[in-house]
């Protein structure tokens, strides 16, 4: 049974399916049905610079549909979180008005990779939802694209769905693409009518299609056949920026067929949810609904009460959600790239939070709600509370301060614009123009200055409208969007640049001619490696001569390409050698190592048809390219000897394996929720990021860097095995968040200590580190640490260098080491002397400075009842006045207070007033009047101004005009 009233209004929802039934009802019939379910990947999508997020359940089989990369299995099903904020399928502005719009939301979906297609893909869809969620064919209708006459014999005829209700539609709605490149198709759509109740526009009895919101499209079917790509891009740009000026458009964009036909549907778990529930919003599911709740109880009020409220509160629940999940996926508030979106999302919240007079950060609370709700399906995230709680408040406390900063400076910017338009008009001002408002009537503040306000100050568009109609100044909209606009250039610009390794390309052709093959677990040198291709300045070239900078690729190589942290391999390449030596003269220096195409060939056959052995096909790691400078000139098909220079790749091994080590001790001494967010590991250091609240304190650095070299010291061999993924996560190997597993893994363990997946060499028993030591703790940005240590050799150079420091400073002191602490001590003790010297010469200076109030009372008249001081003192410094004004008013106990002294040939002034006559006078102004007399300038706070001026000579004067100036004030 549903509600009884389905409308917004319904607080406490009878379900029939919860949010997480659904899910698994879902999973489970495609299971059945042949499908591995496969888990969702992380928001943040690995090695795909072409996307902002994680925008559909396909992304993460984006090179299964391209055909570069093969899977164990050809059906899949997933429930994959979706962020569309930003990039090309952005729904940001529209969340909170509409009862359908998310920035994160659930995608479910089955997949055929070549497998089944059209036909397969209409009758699971018709009878899932018919069948097993039970909705009545009549409230169904289906698009498909209006070329696609299969699909619509297949609606009709297999799934027997009524021709009138089957509708043919154009390219804008029923032909699906990814991104402006990728895997795409035309694609077929059901929709479900929820009656004319749900329509926002009043209809009563319109038909489908209409987009009044009766209609809700609840599962995309696409027919994945195309690739679209750039042909610009395929032949390579010349220089990086080329490729960031680079836009799309229909001339340089082509489509290719894909490999195989292949299926790729996805359904929205919040619209079915609100289907299945009775409800015409999703806002309004189990899924939602307590988040709404949660913020209308912070805020005091409840939803359905005020259209305008109900618009804020949707907005947080949908926002805290995606905030949650981007957080815990490693997404951190910054200025550019995903930081910069999650910053708006952060901030749209805190806007609306406004609106709600919520006070204060208050996001951060929805968030461990959030983590609640979903951790049905996503566990992990309760072991992220905290981490996620920190950042998403500190993003509000930023905030706030900037929104007090922006005021500011939206203050000023009216002054300024205000002065310019009187400016024109000259003399009819008085000189404090900018506080009479009559002359900002109408005034129209420029784009691009509120642009840099939005920018800068996080100023929002509605807040400065508001603002705007309360001063009676106008807005340049369009001066604005055009800023924006050229931002959005800057952003794309360099978002492409964020991917660090932007490869030409070229490299998708070379994999048509081979894979390398990694031998670098067992050897630095490998013999009789064949060059497969060089790439220079961009191009495929079949030669280079001697002295070129290229790029060559090798069928196997003992270098490590950078990977998880770990750098690049460096070393040389020999030509072939003789039968005696096997090493002949020196072909190329490699510079660096890197793997321009990722994707281990899973299933992969050899060309002369042996199928590699399972436990090798991690080794398949897509290409490993050498970046090169040639010693001799080289050719594709040239027989190599690659030599990595193993001083450097033993370090890197030593520092790897400690990192392992490091990770473990932390999650014992901080807690399991240390979570690694980032590492650096090469041959001088180790540089580690992880999830984490606090500073490390000293004894806890001192408990890790003991529970590491007690490791190190038990020397246990590393082990490494090749397992399934879902084997490996049973048996507790860390698997990292943002990483795409392959269904096979290396898993390198330490015995009883430490058990990671992970690709990186190793050394072989945990001795061969030598010493661990850490060199530096801080923070990186709210609720992230990074360390950094040394091994091997540079921990032992550390050591040294600190015991000579130490023996150094001994000798200058003229003492033993051993006395030092005691010294140390003298030390601390003198400084905590000079320091109290330092108070008493102060104290004994104001002394001073009041001994030369002789005269005080002389210097006091009463000016329309007010009493006024002005004074000269010698030789006080600018502390010393304020502390000489403050003593002064107290003195007056209501009273002007003008201080003069000379100091450096200059007149420094300083004017101070009692609080209770604030309201009648302006100490900025006495100030700034005093100093213009004198030829200078000043201003400052209602109660208390500095100003200089540079007429010495006219100062005692002066300082006898301060009665009539301030009596003129009066
Ligand atoms: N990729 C399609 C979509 O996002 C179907 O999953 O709508």
């Amino acid at each position: 049974m549903s509600c009884s009233n389905p409308s917004r209004r319904c607080p406490n929802p009878r379900l029939k399916l919860t949010g997480s039934e659904i899910r698994k009802k879902f999973l489970d019939y495609f299971a059945a049905r042949g499908h591995r379910v496969v888990p969702s990947s992380s928001l943040v999508p690995v090695n795909d610079p072409t996307l902002l997020f994680t925008n559909a359940g396909m992304n993460q089989f984006k090179e299964v549909f391209l055909g570069l990369e093969q899977r164990d299995y050809s059906r899949a099903a997933s429930s994959q979180k979706c962020v569309r904020a930003g990039g090309k399928h952005n729904d940001l502005e529209n969340v909170g008005r509409t009862r359908r719009h998310h920035t994160f939301f659930e995608m479910l979906g089955n997949f055929s990779f070549g497998d089944y297609f059209k036909q397969d893909a209409i009758q699971y869809a018709w009878e899932l939802v018919t069948r097993e969620f039970g909705l009545p064919k009549e409230k169904l209708y289906v698009t498909v694209f209006r070329e696609d006459d299969e699909a619509e014999k297949l609606w009709t005829g297999t799934a027997g769905v009524a021709a009138d209700r089957v509708f043919r539609m154009d390219e804008a709605d029923n032909f699906w693409s990814m991104g402006d490149t990728g895997p795409c198709g035309p694609c077929s759509e059901i929709h479900y009518d929820q009656g004319p109740a749900a329509s926002e526009q009043g209809h009563a009895d319109c038909a489908f299609p209409c987009e009044c919101g009766r209609y809700v499209e609840i599962w995309n079917l696409v027919f994945m056949q195309f690739n679209r790509f750039c042909v610009k891009e395929r032949a390579g740009f010349k220089t990086s920026e080329e490729r960031a000026q680079h836009r799309h458009s229909s001339e340089c964009l082509r489509r290719e067929s894909l490999p195989q036909p292949s299926i790729d549907t996805g359904m929205g778990l919040e619209r079915m949810a609100a289907i299945v529930q009775g409800k015409i919003s999703n806002f309004e599911t189990d899924l939602l609904y307590p988040l709404i709740e949660r913020a209308a109880e912070m805020a005091g009020t409840s939803y359905g009460k005020k259209p305008a409220a109900d618009v804020s509160l949707r907005i947080l629940a949908d926002h805290s959600r995606a905030a949650a999940f981007l957080v815990h996926d490693g997404v951190h508030p910054a200025n550019e790239g995903r930081g910069y979106v999650l910053r708006k999302i952060l901030r749209r919240a805190a806007r609306h939070g406004k609106m709600l007079m919520l006070d204060g950060p208050f996001l951060y609370k929805m968030t461990g709600k959030v983590a609640e709700i979903m951790s049905d399906s996503y566990p992990e995230l309760l072991e992220s509370t905290q981490r996620v709680a920190a950042v998403v408040k500190s993003e509000e406390q930023r905030f706030a301060l900037s929104m007090d900063d922006a005021l500011k400076r939206w203050k000023e910017l009216v002054s300024e614009e205000a002065s310019q338009r009187v400016r024109a008009i000259p003399n009819i001002l008085p000189e404090d123009w900018p506080s009479l408002l009559p002359y900002k009537n109408g005034l129209i503040l420029p784009g691009e200055k509120l642009f840099q306000l939005y920018d800068t100050y996080g100023m929002p568009w509605d807040l400065m409208e508001e603002l705007a109609n309360e001063e009676g100044l106008k807005l340049d909209r369009a001066g604005f969007d055009e800023e924006m606009e050229r931002q959005r250039e800057r952003a794309r610009a360099s978002w492409k640049g964020v991917a660090k390794q932007i490869f030409p390309s070229v490299y998708g052709s070379v994999l048509a001619r081979g894979f390398t093959k990694f031998d670098g677990y067992q050897q630095t040198t490998s013999y009789d490696c064949e060059v497969l291709a060089l790439v220079a300045n961009s191009e495929l070239v079949d030669e280079i001569p001697a002295g070129t900078r290229a790029e060559l690729v090798l069928d196997h190589t003992p270098f490590y390409a950078e990977s998880g942290g770990q750098v690049g391999d460096t070393g040389l390449l020999f030509a072939e050698g003789t039968k005696e030596d096997q090493i002949g003269e020196e072909a190329a220096v490699v510079e660096d190592t890197q793997k321009p195409v990722s994707g281990v060939m899973a299933n992969r056959v050899l060309d002369d048809g042996t199928i590699v052995p399972e436990a090798d096909r991690i080794l398949f790691s897509g290409i490993i390219t050498h970046r090169i400078t040639s010693r001799a000139s080289l050719r594709v098909g040239d027989r190599l000897t690659a030599v990595v220079r193993t001083e450097n790749r033993h370090a890197t091994m030593r520092n790897h394996t400690a990192t392992h080590l490091l990770h473990a001790a932390l999650r014992e001494v901080l807690g399991t929720h240390v979570k690694q967010a980032g590492s650096v590991v090469e041959p001088s250091r180790l540089r580690f990021d992880f999830a984490h609240f606090t500073s490390v304190e000293e004894n806890e650095l001192v408990e890790i860097e003991r529970l590491v070299n007690a490791e190190v010291l038990k020397n246990s061999a590393v082990e490494t095995d090749v397992m399934d993924l879902e084997q490996a996560v049973e048996t507790g190997a860390m698997a990292l968040f943002g990483e795409k597993y392959q269904d096979k893994v290396r898993v390198v363990s330490v015995h009883g200590f430490s058990k990671e997946l992970c690709g990186g060499t190793h050394v072989s028993r945990t001795g061969d580190i030598g010493l661990f030591k850490i060199t530096a703790e801080g923070s990186i940005s709210a609720g992230v640490r990074r360390l950094e240590a040394v091994t091997g050799e540079k921990a032992l150079e550390q050591f040294q260098a600190v015991t000579a420091m130490v023996h150094w400073v001994a000798t200058v002191v003229k003492s033993s080491a051993a006395d030092l602490v005691e010294m140390v001590e003298k030390v601390e003790k003198l400084a905590e002397s000079e320091r109290n010297l330092e108070k008493q010469v102060e104290s004994l200076k104001l002394k001073m400075a009041q001994a030369q109030l002789t005269d005080l009372e002389a210097r006091i008249r009463s000016v329309k009842q007010v009493k006024v001081l002005s004074l000269r003192l010698e030789a006080l410094e600018r502390s010393q006045m304020r502390s000489m004004a403050d003593f002064l008013r107290q003195r007056l106990q209501s009273g002007v207070v003008v201080l003069a002294t000379v100091s450096e040939g200059k007149v420094a002034l300083i004017a101070a007033l009692t609080k209770d006559l604030t309201s009648r006078l302006h100490a900025g102004k006495i100030a700034q009047a005093v100093a213009r007399k004198l030829g200078g300038t000043g201003g400052g706070r209602p109660d208390i101004a500095e100003a200089g001026g540079k007429s010495v000579t006219e100062l005692d004067s002066v300082l006898d005009e301060v009665y009539d100036i301030v009596g003129a004030m009066l």
